[in-house]
């Protein structure tokens, strides 16, 4: 095998994946966890923290805001909040990762201002915050646009009546947020229900808040006095992305995987659409235990807001299609532009056709491996599992992509049998 030059990542098919694997926390979830501490003074725990590029992006955005960070043991964030804050969130951090954005809620209700830079992340296309914007507005702030920079000011927010024309993870978790120290009683409707918005509510009621509605679409903030929460410690929620991630490698390789602290009631309708595409899934007491014992069938899919099919699984079922047996149609519902990766996995000799917010894929027995980029977190993933189904060599380059999401994916998949290595 050619060893990968810095930054790549070379995998090779060598036949099936037998073994277990245990599943870190989600980004999606701690990161917003770790803005939560702008709230309230004192030293937080997270646990279950997973190794990743965003954490350590996050840890500057928020020294820089005052809240100092540091790493106890593997897995384990210490967060220290002395209440000295700068509600300035600069560009340099700002623009390397979307959840930077939700800042805005916890900086505006605690501080009364904020400036920040509109945030970056995954270009999947246009990434508007105008739902944030109006939540909080309905709240009562004011905001400035200007030099590439949102401006918000507002005494004490008051409470609200929130509905969203679309459930938006971010818009929710910035409303939430900044509804906790506002002044009355904040309802919103058509909230996000994911997993990880959950998981924020959990660690916020530990830390006093008053939130009722907590996993359903319509959320009860009761505005409690700023200085009454308290810092906590809290464990991060596993990440069902990076589950779904093993699975699809299982399903294009072969073999049998146990998968540890994934959460199948977390995982519901994906483990379905994988069972219809042949896998054999059975939730076991701390995760879930997955056989390929066949070539994957087609099925078609389309993407929704949680509990529907996450958009993050997208390109992993792309992937796991362009080997299935038949046809399948995807529909992307969420992110109209995020199919980026299809010209890689074409490189690789798939046979996939797009027509505006659908793809259409035809199975192939086997895709051929060459060199193929990452074009963000999740594309970067299925490039890998691509490369699971692949004869010869697959190599990927702009794994930088790869880090940012995914807690050591090469060694994981090595450790049941996968030829895989970086540099
Ligand atoms: C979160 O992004 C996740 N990121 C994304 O995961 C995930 O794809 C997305 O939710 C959907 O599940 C983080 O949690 C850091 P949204 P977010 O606001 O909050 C539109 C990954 O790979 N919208 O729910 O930015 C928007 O354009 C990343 O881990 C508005 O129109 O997603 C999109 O079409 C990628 N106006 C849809 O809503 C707004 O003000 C969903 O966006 C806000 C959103």
């Amino acid at each position: 095998m050619m060893a990968p030059a810095p930054g790549q990542i070379a995998v090779r098919h060598v036949g099936e994946l037998k073994g277990s694997i245990d599943v870190p926390g989600a980004k999606n979830a701690v990161l917003k966890l770790m803005v939560a501490t702008i709230l309230a003074d004192g030293t937080y725990e997270l646990s279950n923290v997973p190794q990743i590029a965003d954490v350590a992006i996050m840890s500057d955005l928020l020294e820089a805001i005052g809240i100092t960070t540091d790493v106890p043991a593997p897995g384990r964030l210490r967060m220290t909040n002395t209440g000295d804050l700068v509600p300035i969130a600069p560009y340099e951090q700002v623009e390397r990762i979307r959840a930077s954005i939700n800042v805005l809620g916890p900086l505006l209700t605690r501080c009364g201002h904020v400036r920040l830079s509109m945030p970056g992340g995954d270009d999947f296309g246009a990434r508007p915050i105008d739902l944030h914007v109006a939540g909080l507005e309905a709240m009562g702030a004011v905001f400035k646009f200007s030099h590439g920079d949102v401006e918000a000011s507002a005494d004490r927010l008051h409470g609200a009546d929130v509905t969203f024309s679309f459930p938006s993870v971010g818009a929710t978790e910035n409303v939430l947020t900044a509804a906790v120290f506002a002044d009355g009683v904040t309802s919103i409707d058509n909230a996000a229900r994911e997993p990880e918005v959950i998981d924020l509510c959990e660690m916020l009621v530990s830390m006093g808040a008053d939130i009722s509605g907590v996993g359903s679409s319509r959320l009860v903030v009761r505005g409690v006095p700023r200085g009454s929460l308290r810092a906590v410690a809290h464990r991060t929620v596993p990440d069902r992305i990076q589950a779904a991630t093993y699975r699809a490698a299982l399903g294009v390789a072969g073999g049998e995987l146990t998968i540890r602290e994934a959460r199948p009631d977390h995982m519901h309708n994906v483990l379905a659409r994988f069972r219809d595409m042949g896998m054999e899934i059975e939730p076991i007491p701390d995760g879930v235990h997955a056989v390929a014992a066949s070539r994957l069938r087609s099925i078609d899919v389309q993407t929704l807001p949680y509990p529907g099919i996450a958009t993050d699984y997208k390109p992993l079922m792309i992937t796991m299609l362009s080997v299935a047996e038949g046809v399948g149609i995807v529909t992307e519902n969420l992110y109209p532009g995020r199919f980026r990766y299809i010209e890689e996995l074409m490189r690789l000799g798939a046979d996939v056709r797009t027509n505006g917010h659908h793809a259409v894929v035809r199975g192939v027995p086997r895709l051929s491996g060459a060199p193929v980029k990452a074009h963000d977190i999740r594309a970067g993933a299925a490039m890998v599992v691509a490369g699971l189904a692949a004869e010869g060599e697959t190599v990927i380059s702009g794994v930088d992509h790869i880090d940012r999401g995914y807690d050591d994916l090469v060694g994981r998949l090595r450790s049941v049998g996968a030829d895989i290595t970086r540099c």
